[in-house]
């Protein structure tokens, strides 16, 4: 079966509630009742049920970015993946880059949350990439071995439905520095070639990669019609309807 593409907008720490509501409610127009591209939002956690009330009945999904790895208990300022489910979250990101590197979060904790997040029922946007530092020594191969291989210890083959990955080259994440597509589709098979020894062809070969890194409504074409690449996970560009629409379209939507 051909991958479907998947554009999801992560907002990061951005929007007030009402500016939350009225960019959920342009994308949902924009993007209309039957899209042939996938689509979510990962508002920050306190505007979820807001964004959840715009979003109900639309195509367009809801996600989080970000979920701790038990289910519950005394982890003060914590949200737990049934909190997620319940609010109406189909995805969540899991393993961004600004947390591997901003706060400190180890390949053990990202794994540990795929699996809390899985075993709750919500689809994982799973993020790896690699810094300018390991670029420059030629390492990413090595980076993503150790990144895809450490999040997905003890998946599942039913757990690997539900997974989606995110090629985030750190170097690229709001910087304007976006992956060339030929980069872009040069990494996504490296990673799906990876993928396919350590799980198996029909898991590599069913598995959606998205692209993330400074993408565009200018850049996007190019991007999204690499065969390896899966769609986006957008940020800067997904805080302006227009432009996270464009990519939409370019992927096909
Ligand atoms: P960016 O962020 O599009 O602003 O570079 C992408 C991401 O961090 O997911």
């Amino acid at each position: 079966m051909p991958r479907k593409k998947f554009v999801a907008g992560n907002w990061k720490m951005n929007t007030t509630l009402a500016e939350a509501r009225a960019l959920a409610q342009a994308v949902v127009a924009g993007v209309g009742s039957a899209p042939t591209v996938d689509v979510a939002v990962c508002p920050p956690f306190v505007w979820l049920a807001g964004v959840a009330e715009v979003l109900r009945g639309s195509p367009v999904a809801l996600g989080a970015q970000d979920v701790h790895y038990e289910k519950k208990g005394a982890f003060t300022g914590e949200v737990s993946p049934g909190m997620l489910t319940e609010v109406g979250c189909k995805y969540v990101i899991v393993g961004h880059s600004e947390r591997r590197h901003g706060l400190g979060e180890t390949d053990a904790a990202v794994n540990h949350k795929v699996h809390t997040a899985l075993e709750e029922g919500l689809r994982v946007i799973l993020c790896v990439g690699e810094t300018l530092a390991e670029r420059e020594r030629d390492l990413q191969e090595r980076v993503f071995q150790r990144q895809v291989y450490a999040a997905c210890a003890g998946l599942t083959d039913d757990q690997f439905d539900r997974l989606v990955l995110a090629y985030e080259p750190v170097w690229a994440i709001g910087t304007g520095k976006v992956a060339t597509p030929d980069q872009a589709q040069t990494a996504h098979h490296n990673i799906r070639r990876r993928m396919s020894q350590l799980y198996g062809e029909k898991v590599a070969g069913a598995l959606p990669i998205l692209y993330g890194g400074s993408v565009t409504a200018e850049n996007a074409p190019g991007l999204m019609s690499q065969p390896d690449v899966d769609g986006g996970l957008i940020g800067g560009a997904s805080l302006k309807a227009d432009q996270f629409l464009a990519i939409v379209k370019a992927a096909g939507g």
